[in-house]
């Protein structure tokens, strides 16, 4: 069928990350969507730009003690510990459903050392039916005395491009916004070889229940999500989206069209949405909706317009 020519009735949501088109700017974040597979009952699949599977590590890993969620003001902390069911597993009972899957799937992927990523990415390179990988970078790195990955330049460009010899995959890098200079760890994954940037990933925090005198999580710290980061996400979305040439994708909670409209002003191709699915598992389809009444409203044919057009 011919495509129709996109109007302002009509707008047109397409993006592109690089080599990567979606149909609209709308992906669910890794961790907050499962394999798509949980939420396939409720969430036409097919209506979504993609969403990011759970982290995934070559040998199966239990995760933190409990309890692993705590509640914040406008936010969450969670301490799963990067629970997953580990490569082969993956292959053999979450991909036969992903292959099948009507929008693009990323499959997030994370190591404790360059060689782990690497062999990773390099083993998934082989499967068909994954639109690419998301390298989570915010863990930390064994031979590094458990310094995080993300936190330092030169190590960054060292494990991105490794994990870039390793596959021809389209590879989006995840950072972490517990760094002190966003833009410079940016540079070094776009030098690495990334295709694209995501970020961010949860901020380090902490709860503590007076009454006991205990931290309220197993693993005492935990990832902090939800609202209370957006102004932090938007920030390094910006500054990130000044220094490098490949696509930024915007996370850091997004709950409403308003919120990722915002992401894609300051600089973001695409968005993400993590925390909120736990609200409202159709989320996501809401705000494409309200992304495309937006445009609707403003008579604007196409989204790409939107995106970077921040007047400062
Ligand atoms: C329960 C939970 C599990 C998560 N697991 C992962 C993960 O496995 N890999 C990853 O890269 N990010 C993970 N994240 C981070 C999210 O993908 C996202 O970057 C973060 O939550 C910020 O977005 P939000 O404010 O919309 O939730 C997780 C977040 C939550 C809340």
């Amino acid at each position: 069928m011919p495509r129709m020519t996109p109007t302002s009735e009509n707008p047109t949501l397409t993006v592109e990350l690089g080599p990567l088109k979606l149909k609209n700017p709308v992906l669910a974040a890794s961790g907050t969507f499962g394999y798509g597979e949980e939420y396939s009952g409720i969430v036409p699949l097919k209506h979504l730009g993609g969403f990011i599977t759970k982290g995934l590590s070559w040998e199966p890993r239990r995760g933190n003690p409990p309890p692993r969620l705590a509640e914040t003001s406008s936010g969450m902390l969670n301490a799963i510990g990067l629970e997953n069911v580990g490569l082969e597993v993956f292959l053999k009972e979450k991909l036969p459903f992903l292959r099948r899957v009507p929008c693009p799937v990323l499959v997030n992927i994370f190591g404790s050392t360059e060689k782990e990523y690497a062999e990773l990415a390099g083993r998934l390179a082989e499967v068909e039916g994954i639109a690419g990988l998301e390298a989570n970078i915010s863990c930390p790195n064994v031979k590094a005395g458990g310094a995080i990955f993300a936190s330092d330049p030169k190590t960054v460009y060292r494990v991105v491009a490794k994990i870039r010899r390793a596959t021809s995959s389209f590879l989006m890098v995840k950072l972490s916004p517990n760094v002190a200079d966003i833009s410079k760890i940016a540079s070094a994954a776009e030098e690495g070889g990334a295709d694209a940037i995501s970020l961010i990933n949860t901020l380090i925090g902490m709860a503590v229940d007076l009454q006991s005198r205990r931290p309220v999580l197993g693993n005492i710290t935990g990832g902090l999500s939800g609202p209370a980061i957006k102004p932090i996400g938007l920030r390094m979305v910006w500054q990130v989206s000044q220094v490098v040439r490949i696509p930024v994708v915007g996370i850091g909670g997004i709950v409403s069209a308003t919120d990722a409209l915002e992401y894609l002003l300051v600089g973001a191709r695409a968005v993400q949405v993590g925390s909120a699915h736990f609200i409202d598992p159709r989320i996501g389809l809401k705000i494409i909706q309200g992304i495309k009444d937006y445009l609707e409203k403003n008579q604007l044919p196409d989204l790409n317009t939107v995106i970077g057009s921040l007047k400062v």
